[in-house]
């Protein structure tokens, strides 16, 4: 691991101490309960609007305790789950109440396995440019066809709004710097995988119709 990787290690397993598995550890530590479960049901909304038919194997990419993979599986029992994340006590809560799960970077993650659908949320922005490259690559390799991706990730927009209201640098949840998007660029980092179609894309504002307040953007990509 490298040291980067290691601290953001270290930041993860403080904030789950902290804050247990909760929305608010895994959205938005300042945010009021109702603001973050608002953003937790959108989320849901357009995961499971684009969800893959016959999606049987379900990978989560940073899966945290579960939120997302949690809600799937109470949706479609038949599901199978896989997990994947840095922080210790989130892969052991996974493990508890989702499925198996591999404690540590998804830059190390080596499967046989196959997926049909492909989580990936708030997770991008913790890699470097040249990572998303390599990461993206391979988890399109570890796809059926037909099989689907959703990724959800920071807003620009976000980012902006937090930089007028605090005059801060970073927006990180744990330190460090993160990556924001707009949303062309978050369908554009799928666009060099081969059979790539972006399927849907949508923005999760705080204010509907207000774009500036866009908190995550969200993109389906379909393999051919
Ligand atoms: C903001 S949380 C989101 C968790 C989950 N996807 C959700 O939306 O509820 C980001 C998660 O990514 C994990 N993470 C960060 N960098 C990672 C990496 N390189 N490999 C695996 N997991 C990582 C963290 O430990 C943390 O649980």
């Amino acid at each position: 691991m490298t040291e980067r990787i290691e601290q953001l290690k270290k930041d993860w397993d403080e904030r789950s101490e902290r804050l247990g598995a909760t929305q608010r550890a895994v959205l938005f530590k300042r945010f009021p309960d109702w603001l973050n479960k608002s953003i937790h049901r959108r989320h849901v909304r357009f995961i499971t609007e684009n969800i893959a038919q016959g999606s049987g194997q379900v990978l989560d990419v940073g899966c945290g305790y579960g939120r997302l993979s949690l809600e799937l599986a109470a949706r479609f029992p038949s599901f199978t789950f896989q997990g994947v994340d840095l922080c210790t006590e989130f892969a052991n809560e996974y493990e508890r109440s989702v499925g198996r799960c591999y404690n540590g970077p998804i830059q190390d993650f080596r499967t046989d396995a196959r997926f049909d659908f492909i989580l990936i949320v708030t997770t991008l922005m913790y890699l470097t440019e040249k990572e998303h490259e390599e990461v993206l690559t391979r988890l399109w390799s570890m796809l059926a066809s037909k099989g689907r991706i959703v990724c959800i990730e920071p807003a620009s927009e976000l980012f902006q709004l937090w930089r007028r209201l605090t005059g801060r640098e970073s927006a990180s949840p744990t330190g460090g710097t993160i990556h924001h998007f707009l949303r062309r660029q978050l369908e554009d980092k799928f666009s060099s995988l081969a059979g790539a179609r972006v399927i849907a894309s949508q923005a999760v504002n705080i204010l509907p119709f207000f774009a500036t307040t866009a908190v995550h953007h969200c993109v389906a990509i379909e393999k051919a």
